[in-house]
């Protein structure tokens, strides 16, 4: 009997390429997805890469009645992975309710469910921004949880707190917390991607649009800091080998192999890349011609951080694997199929 596993945000961008891996790994995937950053269509795609269609219900995690009826309709969910959420930063300073509301509030009905419905466990989709700017860099999972430099941080921070309070209460389920970097790339049959809203905010399709011709010039957001090449440093982590390590996460939760009901694993690469190292990586692996300029400090950006993975090499025994040219060519595929279907 396969293992019914519930995923909320499954039509979003890394919600996708998880049920592929998650299907692929013999699970049988309940989507929902209240679609308001994601389109119905992700299913057809997903049902094309793995030849299985998974159960879509559009149902909003704020919804407690709708998300409970999920709960009856599909007999047996024995994992959820939490990924519906608000993410854009930004956007979290201007509208701070609707990201603690958002945020707070679907992780706690689904909390409250989880118990009457028997669901053994939770991963919980988190951040690196948790650890602000880190003391000792690669950053470990010990490291200090740092004041959060937004609600969006806030809301990541305070849920991490939930859950353990949660557990701590005798609630009778467990969790794993994945701590993610930065996620960038596409599914290698580009198929799926990440499909923003209006102007992207982040990096990799920013700089994919430009490269399309939607925008005219990426801007280098500083590049006096205190980095070898002046520019910010992150760690960018492929989407496919972060889906996969929600695979082994789940295994690991509903094999019962965990060691405390709450644990914390980095989802990284471990190696540290500036903005202008991923756009030499861009050109030279798609041999298209980026046009961007050194602009100023971006508010609230974080100078360095990389993960230390060793605890989930080590106890998860996942790695990220795909390189970052690799990496960077699936993005330029998704964007070069976008443009095909007429979308971006
Ligand atoms: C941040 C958060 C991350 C969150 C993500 C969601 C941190 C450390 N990370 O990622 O947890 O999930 O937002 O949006 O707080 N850049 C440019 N030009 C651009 C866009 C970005 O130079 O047009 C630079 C940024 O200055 C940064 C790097 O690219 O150095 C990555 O930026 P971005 O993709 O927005 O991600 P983070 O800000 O690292």
């Amino acid at each position: 009997m396969k293992q019914r596993i519930l995923v909320t945000g499954g039509t979003g961008y890394i919600g996708s390429h998880t049920v592929v891996e998650l299907q692929n790994s013999g699970y049988d995937v309940v989507i929902i997805d209240n679609l308001s950053n994601s389109r119905e269509d992700v299913v057809d795609s997903i049902e094309k890469i793995t030849n299985i269609r998974p159960a879509f219900e559009k149902v909003d995690c704020l919804d407690f009645q709708a998300l409970e009826n999920v709960f009856k309709k599909y007999d047996g969910i024995k994992g959820i992975i939490h990924f519906a959420a608000s993410k854009a930063v930004g956007e979290s300073v201007k509208k701070p309710l609707l990201y603690y509301r958002n945020n707070l509030v679907s992780l706690i009905n689904l909390l409250e469910l989880m118990p009457k419905y028997s669901v053994d466990g939770i991963i919980f989709s988190s951040s690196c921004t948790v650890y602000g700017q880190p003391d000792i860099l690669p950053v470990t999972e010990e490291a200090p949880i740092k004041k959060a430099e937004s609600p969006y941080g806030n809301t990541k921070q305070i849920n991490e707190e939930i859950i353990r309070d949660t557990i701590a209460s005798g609630s009778p389920i467990n969790s794993i917390i994945l701590r993610y970097f930065n996620p960038i790339g596409a599914h290698p049959t580009a198929l799926l991607g990440e499909l923003p809203n209006g102007v992207p905010q982040n990096l990799v399709p920013f700089l994919t649009q430009t490269a399309m011709g939607i925008r005219e010039q990426l801007s280098v957001f500083g590049n006096d800091y205190n980095t070898p090449d002046g520019s910010c440093i992150r760690d960018y982590i492929n989407v496919v080998d972060l889906a996969k390590a929600h695979v082994v996460a789940m295994d690991r939760l509903l094999n019962n192999k965990q060691l405390e009901r709450v644990e914390v694993f980095n989802i990284g690469t471990g190696n540290g890349l500036s903005v202008l190292d991923l756009i030499n990586a861009f050109e030279s692996s798609t041999g298209v011609k980026l046009n961007y300029k050194i602009a100023g400090r971006r508010e609230g950006d974080i100078e360095k951080v990389w993960a230390n993975p060793e605890r989930a090499n080590n106890v998860l025994g996942w790695k990220a694997e795909v390189s970052i040219e690799e990496t960077v060519k699936s993005a330029w595929n998704w964007q070069l199929k976008l443009r095909e279907k007429g979308i971006q």
